[in-house]
């Protein structure tokens, strides 16, 4: 479960998150919208630890992710949440196997598991045919494909992704929706931006953004 209580997110010149409270139940798919600027990416990096807020606290499973200390932050972010960037933000010269074994080196995963846990994830994801191949090799739906592995390999309660299908074309974005909402069907917690009113609309609920805050929220 995910509370955020009273979150507030300033840069120099604006207030990216104003004063927001929500909560996220376990196994809940949420979509966070609104238009570009409105804050989302902000809300994300916020609420899954990689960025600070100003005020406000952030709970997971009970505990302030923004008050762990370092070392603990980086177990939670390895072991509790998984991430989904718009820009893959994969290494390019690594192949899709090896981007996808990161997060388990760091986790200090054995290499037997790390291969069967890489296949496994491959095959749910459909790319065991593109593992050997170095990332800058890929298309645009493939290497998200692999991001998302990368983001599951470790099991996660809560996988957050920012605008996962913005740069894919309608096919390639629906069959990686459909891999969320399976993943969402699996018992992960999902949170989501995105632009697409019909991506949003799959999931059981939505946030509609507006400077910093959240101004509508349909259950
Ligand atoms: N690193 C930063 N430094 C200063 N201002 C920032 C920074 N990142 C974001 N902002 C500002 O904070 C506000 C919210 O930005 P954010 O990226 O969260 O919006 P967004 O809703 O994700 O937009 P988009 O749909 O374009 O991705 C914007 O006014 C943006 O200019
Ligand atoms: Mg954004």
């Amino acid at each position: 479960m995910i509370e955020v209580q009273d979150l507030v997110k300033k840069y120099a010149d604006c207030t990216a998150v104003n004063n927001v409270s929500f909560t996220v139940g376990d196994g809940e798919f949420v979509a966070l919208t609104g238009r570009s600027g409105s804050g989302k990416s902000t809300l994300l990096k916020c609420i899954s630890g990689l960025l600070k807020p100003d005020f406000g606290e952030v709970k997971i499973d009970g505990r302030d992710i923004h008050k762990l200390r370092n070392s603990e932050r980086a177990v939670f972010r390895n072991q509790t949440a998984g991430y989904v960037f718009q820009s893959y933000a994969l290494e390019p010269k690594y192949t899709a196997f090896e981007n996808i074994e990161i997060p388990l080196l760091i986790g200090g995963i054995s290499k037997s598991e790390r291969r069967k846990r890489i296949f496994e994830a491959a095959e749910f994801i459909g790319i065991s045919e593109i593992l050997k191949k170095p990332a800058e090799t890929l298309s645009g739906g493939e290497k998200q494909r692999v991001a998302i592995a990368r983001a599951l390999v470790n099991s996660p309660k809560i996988i957050f992704a920012d605008e996962p299908c913005g740069n894919l074309d309608k096919k390639t974005g629906d069959a990686v929706m459909n891999l969320f909402l399976e993943i969402k069907n699996l018992g992960t917690t999902v949170v989501m931006v995105t632009h697409q009113r019909e991506d949003a609309q799959k999931a059981d609920r939505i946030f509609e953004m507006l400077d910093g805050e959240i101004i509508n929220e349909n259950i």
